[in-house]
């Protein structure tokens, strides 16, 4: 699976078999990508899912995609799209290497439906198709930090000060300097992601909130400006 990747992006002619350096030098295995596109964009409002959107040509979903299949070391890609567009996403993917899943009513269930599609992987990765101007440089990253963490999630600091505000009165403000505002592609030991990941939790927003309710560090790295969420027209 890995040659074959390699061999798409044409970097194979050399002597002794280069396909494999980029991936033994930094310890790193397996890494598959979960792609979640389930979502209807309530917010957004455009008339279709959000993921099917289009800026600059492409939609949300192939930005992703676009930039995943640029960043070698991810060797397998589940997108998850609305159950209702499956057939219609499948045809428009077709000839793309990945998997596509029926996705569920929260970010949370689509994770889910796309987990058990991954096959193998020892490291995963989960993204949103709502931040489809991530840098490679940040897969990159996150990549490079599951070498020797279980589990890593992208962020940038926090430019306003955030208060906790309950009927409409502050009832506290946390220290600037300890917030970050968290991107993805949030990356897994593929064990703690699945482990984490049993049964349903309407409260959880991002998976590694699960993963730090189990008790394991989740390391941060730079995220970047790009990393924003396209969830309003505005955006
Ligand atoms: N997502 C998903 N399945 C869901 C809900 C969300 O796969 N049931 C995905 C979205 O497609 C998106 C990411 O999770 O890529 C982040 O969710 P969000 O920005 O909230 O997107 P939507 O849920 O589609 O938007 P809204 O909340 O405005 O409806
Ligand atoms: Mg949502």
């Amino acid at each position: 699976e890995l040659r074959s990747r390699h061999q798409l992006h044409g970097d194979l002619g050399d002597d002794d078999e280069p396909w494999t350096t980029g991936v033994r030098e930094t310890g790193a295995s397996v890494t598959a990508m979960i792609l979640v596109a389930a979502g209807s964009g309530s917010r957004l409002a455009a008339g279709v899912p959000k993921a099917l959107v289009e800026v600059g040509g492409r939609s949300l979903l192939q930005h992703c995609l676009d930039t995943a299949s640029t960043v070698e070391r991810i060797t397998q890609i589940v997108v998850v799209v609305p159950a209702a567009h499956l057939r219609e996403v499948s045809a428009a993917l077709a000839g793309q290497a990945v998997d596509v899943a029926a996705g569920g009513d929260t970010r949370d269930d689509s994770v889910r439906a796309g987990l058990a599609l991954i096959t193998g992987a020892e490291q995963i990765l989960v993204h949103d198709a709502a931040r489809p101007f991530v840098p490679a440089e940040v897969f990159e990253r996150v990549i490079d930090a599951l070498t020797d963490s279980e589990a890593v999630i992208p962020a940038v600091p926090v430019v306003d000060t955030i208060k906790r505000v309950r009927d409409g009165v502050v009832i506290d403000t946390p220290v600037r300097d300890e917030l970050v505002a968290v991107q993805t592609p949030q990356g897994f030991r593929a064990a703690t992601l699945r482990a984490a990941h049993d049964g349903h939790d309407p409260q959880v927003t991002d998976d590694a909130m699960r993963v730090e309710r189990a008790g394991i560090a989740v390391r941060v790295v730079a995220g970047s400006p790009q990393g924003f969420k396209i969830t309003t027209p505005f955006d």
